[in-house]
């Protein structure tokens, strides 16, 4: 992702977000199952104020599941309706549009009361970059981008698209910047992918993660990296170090090639490939 966020773009992406709430009846925000704190746009909850909100944990494929669990309940004790999804499969997508009707029952029946049981419900998208919006849609008109004209607030940018029967999906462009400002968030997306890392450090990257991963999920170095004993203490540079041996990446004189050893475990990490695991705890 090559967007660059400032202060200017960001008001303006604010004032966007104020605007296409009138639109619509609620909103889906898209999380990040692995990290579902630092995957949320800071600002988001307190511009949503009196909206029903769904929350749906993409890329639950890659997440523990009892973690997510764990989640999903937590969501709804604030009052929020959630669900676990894989957009890339599909996988939890037909559950959206019971889950959203459910979260406007009482909505749904005040049309119904006033005659008005035809109109469609209207739903605003959002995430931050490479969260998954575009799939999300992708899979919910089956591709097929069902495009809608009459409505209010069609403009250049903001597109409809038909779900179903009776549900309306509004696609913004103006997706939401991540809450990079603190360096514990940034550094989780960046293990995740979802923000560039060529101006963060690979190797340190890969420490910290592998820091996190010892304490954690102990057994996914144990089954992935065949480790027998994690080495005391739990240091990254010692655990990064071993991965390399493990792996035989190794150069002249025997010694690791650390940053071969670290771009392939974030590669490994951020195509699941490491397991299910989950980086932030609900309640913790
Ligand atoms: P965005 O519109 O919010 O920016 O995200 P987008 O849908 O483009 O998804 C970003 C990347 O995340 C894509 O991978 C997409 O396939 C992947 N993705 C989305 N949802 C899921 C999910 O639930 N599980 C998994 N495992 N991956 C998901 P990509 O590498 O950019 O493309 P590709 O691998 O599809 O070719």
């Amino acid at each position: 992702q090559s967007i660059q966020w400032y202060p200017g773009h960001m008001a303006k992406t604010k004032r966007k977000i104020e605007q296409d709430l009138k639109l619509v009846d609620a909103v889906a925000e898209l999380v990040d199952a692995r990290v579902p704190v630092s995957s949320r746009n800071p600002l988001l909850a307190t511009l949503i104020e009196n909206k029903p909100r769904i929350i749906l944990l993409n890329k639950s494929d890659m997440a523990d599941a009892a973690e997510t669990a764990r989640w999903i309940a937590a969501y709804k004790q604030e009052g929020a309706w959630a669900l676990a999804v894989d957009c890339k499969s599909g996988k939890g997508v037909n559950g959206f549009v019971p889950l959203v009707r459910e979260a406007l029952k009482d909505r749904i029946a005040q049309w119904e009361a006033k005659g008005m049981a035809g109109r469609a419900i209207r739903i605003m998208v959002v995430g931050i970059p490479n969260v998954g919006k575009s799939s999300l849609i992708n899979k919910l008109t089956r591709g097929g981008k069902a495009e809608v004209e009459d409505r209010p607030g069609v403009t250049r940018q903001n597109r409809w698209f038909r779900v179903g029967k009776g549900m309306d999906l509004l696609d913004t462009p103006g997706v939401l910047w991540p809450k990079f400002e603190d360096p514990i968030a940034g550094e989780r997306l960046a293990f995740t992918g979802a923000v560039r890392d060529d101006i963060l450090d690979v190797e340190w990257l890969a420490m910290r993660l592998l820091e996190l991963l010892a304490a954690e999920y102990p057994q996914v170095l144990r089954q992935r990296y065949k480790f027998e004993e994690l080495p005391q203490p739990l240091e990254g540079a010692a655990l990064l170090e071993l991965v390399g041996r493990k792996r035989g990446m190794l150069v002249s004189g025997g010694e690791v090639d650390t940053l071969r050893a670290a771009t392939m475990l974030l590669d490994e990490f951020r195509a699941g490939k490491l397991g299910r695991i989950t980086l932030e705890k609900a309640g913790r």
